[in-house]
Order: structure tokens, then C-alpha cells, then sequence
């Protein structure tokens, strides 16, 4: 149970608001060109602006190192007016809080939007210095993190500004978040079944290592079965490898023995010549894969084994696709999953980051109970680890 405040347990009548969003959008050519995670920020602004609330949004976007007119927020802005049907002020000033900024909010009525600029665009905001932070607490009187895929950052607007501001809450995203994906972890209905995929081992080790003491089945495909391969004794030719996590990838074959897990791995290989769209392909044995072949996807066998074993699951957390699907030669693995979550009665659960561009892009991101809007954050929470943007808000 979430014991944090909520938008539910503050007043924010007249009251300025300053809400940290995560609208790291994709963008290309200026065009943003996937807006989950504005949609996704939808029902904490509307009901704050209908509180009454003077709303002040901020957000990182991108990389920066300081100023950039790459990553400006200007286009978010305009999405977000469109969604909210109302204008959001854009404050365009590489300093996103100034006297400027400050004169502005002052004129701010109940219920007015304004976003910030990048908060990227200061330095002292990933390093979580307390000038920025000050800053950002003293245009608010209250602050709301709906943030959930910059939780595990601690910065300035995630976790520093919660030291000068004197009540803090969540939003109704991380709220959300915070309930499907720590449900599913802590309070599972049983078979409780994860799905690992993506390139690599290194990036899920201690998410694999959490997994193996909750989970009832542990799938493994996409770029990372190939270290499982070799710790098996097979060859993998030329397909993604870490030799370096070898013994890590033995250790859980035999961790997940010793729990009493179901890991599965895939059976069969689409192993193509090189990584390109139109590579010529075949499928083969996981144990002979030759030399100068790369895996790309899981086998048909493959997929009829993870299908099958997802039959009873009640609930399903599944973060990494099972191959290349941007190449539809190579996205069979990863579409047989999608749909067969779909038809599942159970509650299925979808990392951010690739697992969602992939759902999302097969056709599949309404027919899951819930898709994450944080990569990173999400994969953090699965490890067990606590993220700082929540542990800085204040407790109910
Ligand atoms: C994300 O896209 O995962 C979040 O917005 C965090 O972005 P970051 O990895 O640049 O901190």
C-alpha cells in the first residue's frame, strides 16, 4: 500500500502547483511522435486545474548538458493545450526559473497552465543541487510528482525541490504505477509469470535476481538468451553475447532450480546472415546455431512454448521484446507474446522503454491491463530497488 499523499489529500485552491511530469517524448524533426506519456499526465492535470489549482508543469526532455534548442519543450506545450483544451503558457527561458518566470506566475489565475523549460537546461538539476531546487520550490506552495518514469532519478525536480517546498504529493500516474507494478510484484494472483527479453543480461541482472524469488515462470528470450545459450555449452555464431555474464547466466539456471522456477528458454532460433530488415533467415535448433549466424528472434517451436506456458498465468509482468521487431521478419517472437497477453485473462503488465514501443506498435497497447510510462523507473522498481522521487514525497 502506497502511504505517500496524493492529489487526493492536498488543497490546491489558488495554490501554486508545481507538478513535475515526465514528458521525455520521443521527438522527430521537432514532431513528437509517440505522446503516451502526455496522455498519461492527463488525469492529475485536469483534476488540479479543476481544484482551482495554478498549475506550473516542469520536465526534463532528452540529454541536455545545459541549454539546447534540440530539446525544447515548446512542443510538448502545444500538444498539451490541444489535450487540455486549454492554452499552456510556455516560459521559453534557458534558466527555467527567472524573474521572468517569477513576474509570470505571479499573474497566473486559478486554473492557468504554464510548462517550464527543460529543467535539463541547468546543470545543477542531475547532479541534485540545492540552487535549482530553491529555485523550484520558490515559485510553488505546494509540489505534486507524477513523474513515474524519472522516479529513479534524484535530481532537483524529483527530489531535491521536496526539501523546500512544504507539502509534497503524488499524482495520479505514479499513484497508478506504483500499484500495478508493485501488486504484481509483492501481492501477485498466482501462476505469476515475468517475461525477460531485450539485449542485454548486464541491464536485467538484478532484475532477474529479484524475479527468481517471486515468480512462479520465468521466460528469457530476445538478445539476452544468447549469454543462456552459451552458459549451456551451445554456440551462438554471431548473435548478441556476454561473455563476461556467463557464470551469471549459469548462476540463475541454477538459482531458479533450486526455487523451484519454470525457466524457459527458447527452444528455437530465427538466426539471419546480418542485422538488416531483408537478411536472409532461418530458423534452427538454440543448440546449432553456426558460426556466422545471428539470432534475430525466437522460433516458431518457441513461441509455442512460451504461449503454452502463459496459458494459466493469472498475472504477467513482461519487459523486453524477444527479437528485432522494428524488422517484421524478426518481430514474429515478440507478436505471438503480444497477442497471446491479449487473449489472457489475467493481469498483464508491460515495462516501459521497448516492451511498450513494441505493444504499442503491434496493436496490442489497449488489451493490456497496464502499460508502464517509465523505462528505466520500471525496471528499478522490479529490481526491488526503492525509487528517490517517491521516498522524497512526503507521507500521508
Ligand atoms: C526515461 O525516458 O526513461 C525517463 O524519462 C528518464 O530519462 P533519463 O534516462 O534521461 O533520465
Amino acid at each position: 500500500m502506497l502511504n505517500k499523499k496524493t492529489v487526493d489529500d492536498i488543497n490546491v485552491k489558488g495554490k501554486r502547483v508545481l507538478v513535475r511530469c515526465d514528458f521525455n517524448v520521443p521527438l522527430q524533426e521537432g514532431k513528437i511522435t509517440d505522446e503516451n506519456r502526455i496522455v498519461a499526465a492527463l488525469p492529475t492535470l485536469k483534476k488540479l486545474i479543476a481544484d482551482g489549482g495554478r498549475l506550473i508543469l516542469c520536465s526534463h526532455l532528452g540529454k541536455p548538458k545545459g541549454p539546447d534548442p534540440s530539446a525544447t519543450l515548446a512542443p510538448v506545450a502545444e500538444r498539451l493545450s490541444q489535450h487540455l483544451g486549454k492554452p499552456v503558457k510556455f516560459m521559453d527561458d534557458d534558466a527555467v526559473v527567472s524573474d521572468a518566470v517569477r513576474a509570470a506566475v505571479g499573474a497566473m489565475a486559478d486554473g492557468d497552465v504554464m510548462l517550464l523549460q527543460n529543467t535539463r537546461f541547468r546543470k545543477e538539476e542531475g547532479k541534485n543541487e540545492e540552487a535549482f531546487s530553491k529555485d523550484l520550490a520558490s515559485i510553488a506552495d505546494l509540489y505534486v510528482n507524477d513523474a513515474f518514469g524519472s522516479a529513479h532519478r534524484a535530481h532537483c525536480s524529483t527530489v531535491g525541490v521536496t526539501n523546500f517546498v512544504e507539502t509534497s504529493a503524488v499524482g495520479y500516474l505514479m499513484e497508478k504505477e506504483l500499484k500495478f507494478l508493485g501488486n504484481a510484484v509483492e501481492n501477485p494472483v498466482r501462476p505469476f509469470v515475468a517475461i525477460l527479453g531485450g539485449a542485454k543480461v548486464s541491464d536485467k541482472i538484478p532484475v532477474i535476481n529479484n524475479l527468481l524469488g517471486k515468480v512462479d515462470k520465468l521466460i528469457i528470450g530476445g538478445g539476452m538468451a544468447y549469454t543462456f545459450f552459451a552458459a549451456q555449452g551451445y554456440g551462438v555464431g554471431t548473435s548478441l553475447l556476454e561473455e563476461d555474464r556467463i557464470e551469471f547466466a549459469k548462476e540463475m539456471i541454477a538459482k531458479a532450480k533450486e526455487k523451484g522456477v519454470e525457466l524457459l528458454l527458447p527452444i528455437d532460433t530465427v538466426v539471419a546472415k546480418e542485422f538488416a530488415r531483408d537478411a536472409e533467415h532461418k530458423t534452427v535448433p538454440s543448440s546449432a546455431i553456426e558460426p556466422g549466424w545471428m539470432g534475430l528472434d525466437i522460433g516458431e517451436k518457441t513461441r509455442e512454448l512460451f504461449t503454452s506456458a502463459l496459458s494459466d498465468a493469472k498475472t504477467v509482468i513482461w519487459n523486453g521484446p524477444m527479437g528485432v521487431f522494428e524488422f517484421p521478419n524478426f518481430a514474429k517472437g515478440t507478436l505471438a507474446l503480444a497477442q497471446k497477453l491479449a487473449d489472457l485473462n489475467a493481469t498483464t503488465i508491460i515495462g516501459g522503454g521497448d516492451s511498450a514501443a513494441a505493444v504499442n506498435q503491434l496493436g496490442y497497447g489497449d488489451k493490456m491491463t497496464h502499460i508502464s510510462t517509465g523505462g528505466g523507473a520500471s525496471l528499478e522498481f522490479l529490481e526491488g530497488k526503492a525509487l528517490p522521487g517517491v521516498v522524497a514525497v512526503q507521507d500521508k
